[in-house]
């Protein structure tokens, strides 16, 4: 499939989706969002991909937010719709069947923060920036901000960052449990795919089930996500995988599972 605004590659179970409009800093235009929405949705049915990298091109930002020339023109319907949008694919991006690491080489603002959040695990360079700095333009987060950062970092530092609306380093955003790691700029495409090696050598099965089971169990009480776990983990004992796992283990070699 041929995209506009992203870069789309596969390599050796990798897929690397690139958000590609560099002169506005990658920001986050209805078109760049359908096609997101379209790339996510071939990633879920492909069994050749294991792990998602989701970037930014060029060395200045992952994205910079929503596209603020074209939200400029919305009438009050357009926004309902963006918003709406905006959310499903983030959606999508959470519930894809395979692992999505936020690869954060600059800026991640208003919805470029948003997306960021919507993935399962973040690696930032040491230049990269964070916040929710919508309030500044009249309007608050619409891709989830004001739901998903409280969830992550705990309300009033989510209220700090949403309701002052300044950026934050990549430093602060790893302490405040943002970001899972902070890399320098040269070094973090290869910190990247080393991460999605060490996933991609683990039971396919398993990484896609254990995603799920966080994902689905923290909207639950502890007492039904731990009644879905018990489910989940008793599937895994229906896998060939789990057969190879623990064979592997017991006969000190190295697992090679083939994702059934
Ligand atoms: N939308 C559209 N264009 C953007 C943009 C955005 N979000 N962010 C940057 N650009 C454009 C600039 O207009 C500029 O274009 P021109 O060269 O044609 O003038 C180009 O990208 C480079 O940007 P700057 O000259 O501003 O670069 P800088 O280094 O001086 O500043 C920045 C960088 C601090 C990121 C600054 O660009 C900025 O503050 N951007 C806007 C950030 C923002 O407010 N994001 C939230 C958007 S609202 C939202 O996202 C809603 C939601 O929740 C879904």
């Amino acid at each position: 499939m041929e995209y506009a605004n992203l870069l789309v590659s596969f390599s050796e179970g990798i897929a690397t989706v690139t958000i590609n409009r560099p002169k506005s800093l990658n920001a986050l235009n209805p078109a760049t969002m359908r096609e997101l929405s379209a790339v996510f949705e071939d990633i879920a049915s492909r069994k050749d991909v294991g792990v998602v990298l989701l970037t930014g091109a060029g060395e200045k930002a992952f994205v910079a937010g929503a596209d603020i020339s074209e939200m400029r023109k919305f009438t009050t319907l357009e926004a309902f719709e963006f918003g709406l949008f905006g959310q499903g694919v983030l959606e999508r991006i959470e519930r894809l069947p395979q692992p999505v690491i936020g690869v954060v080489n600059g800026y991640a603002l208003g919805g470029g923060c948003e997306l960021a959040m919507a993935c399962d695990i973040l690696i930032a360079a040491d230049t990269a920036k964070f916040g929710q700095p919508e309030v500044g333009l009249g309007i608050i987060p619409g891709y989830g901000g004001t739901q998903r950062l409280p969830r992550l970092v705990g309300r009033n530092l989510a209220k700090e960052l949403v309701l002052i609306g300044e950026m934050i380093t990549a430093q602060r955003a790893y302490e405040i449990g943002l970001v899972n790691r902070v890399v320098p700029l040269a070094g973090l495409m290869d910190a990247a795919r080393e991460m999605a090696a060490k996933i991609l050598s683990k039971g396919p099965i398993a990484v896609r089930t254990a995603k799920m089971a966080m994902n689905r169990g923290l909207d639950l009480d502890l007492s039904n996500a731990c009644a879905l776990e018990a489910n989940v983990f008793a599937v895994g004992f229906s896998t060939d995988d789990r057969v190879e796992g623990m064979t592997a283990f017991l006969e000190k070699r190295k697992p090679v599972f083939t994702g059934k």
